[in-house]
C-alpha cells in the first residue's frame, strides 16, 4: 500500500481535534498504519520551536521561518519516513496555516511563502504537487464563520497568543483558506464545521469515502 498524507485545517475553535482522533481511528479499524501528528510540532525540535512561535512576540518573518524550520525537521524525520513505510499521515495542520495565519492574518509577503515553501517541501518523493513540492494528498478544511469559532473558543481555556487575537484576525486567516483552497481546489475538501458535531464527522467521512480512503 502507499503512503498517504491527510491534513486537517481551520480557524482555532473550528473544532477539528475530536475528528482527527476518530479518523485515525477509522483508519486503523481498517488495517491502516497511521501516524498521528501536528504542526507546528510533531518532533522534539519542532515542539521545542512551537512554544516559542505560541508564546512569544516576534514579527511575521520570524514566525514563517519557525514555523518552517519545524516543517523541515517534521518532514525529514517523521513525514517522509511514514509515507515511504506504506503509512497514513494525518496531521493537525500543515503549510496551509502559514499561508492563513502568517501570510494572510499577519499580511506577511504570499510569495515569501511560497519561496520557502519550494525550499522546505521539495525535493518530495510523493506526494507531490505540479511544482514538485510534498503537499498532503486531502486536506480537510474546517470552514465555519469566525464569529462562530470565537463563541466556541470563549472561556474554552487560557489562549495562546494566536487565539487571544480580535475576530478581525480570524476573518483574515479564514479568507487566507479560501485563497489556498482556490489555488488547488482538488486537494481540498471543504467541511462545513458550522453544524453538530456528528454532522460534521457525517462530511468527514463523506469526503474521505468519495476518495476511497475509507470504504
Ligand atoms: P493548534 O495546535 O491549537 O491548532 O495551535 C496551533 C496554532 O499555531 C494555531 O493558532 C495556528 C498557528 N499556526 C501558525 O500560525 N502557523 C502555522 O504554520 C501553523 C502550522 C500553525
Amino acid at each position: 500500500m502507499s503512503g498517504l498524507f491527510i491534513s486537517f485545517e481551520g480557524i482555532d475553535g473550528a473544532g477539528k481535534s475530536t475528528h482527527i482522533a476518530a479518523l485515525a481511528q477509522a483508519l486503523e479499524a481498517q488495517g491502516r498504519a497511521v501516524t498521528l501528528t501536528r504542526e507546528p510540532g510533531g518532533t522534539p525540535l519542532a515542539e521545542a520551536l512551537r512554544t516559542m512561535v505560541l508564546n512569544d512576540a516576534m514579527d511575521a518573518l520570524t514566525e514563517s521561518l519557525l514555523v518552517f524550520a519545524a516543517r523541515r525537521d517534521h518532514i525529514v524525520r517523521v513525514i517522509a519516513p511514514a509515507l515511504a513505510q506504506g503509512k497514513v499521515v494525518v496531521c493537525d495542520r500543515f503549510t496551509d496555516a502559514t499561508f492563513a495565519y502568517q501570510g494572510a492574518g499577519r499580511e506577511f509577503d504570499w510569495a515569501v511563502l511560497q519561496q520557502l515553501e519550494g525550499w522546505v517541501q521539495g525535493g518530495a518523493p510523493s506526494p507531490a504537487d505540479s511544482r514538485g513540492l510534498l503537499q498532503p494528498d486531502l486536506t480537510l478544511w474546517f470552514d465555519l464563520p469566525a464569529s462562530v469559532a470565537a463563541q466556541r473558543l470563549a472561556g474554552a481555556r487560557v489562549p495562546d497568543k494566536f487565539e487571544a487575537q480580535p475576530g478581525a484576525f480570524f476573518e483574515k486567516v479564514s479568507a487566507g483558506y479560501a485563497r489556498r483552497h482556490d489555488e488547488d481546489p482538488a486537494r481540498f475538501a471543504r467541511i462545513d464545521a458550522n453544524q453538530s458535531p456528528d454532522g460534521v464527522w457525517q462530511s468527514v467521512l463523506t469526503a474521505v469515502r468519495n476518495r476511497g480512503i475509507l470504504r
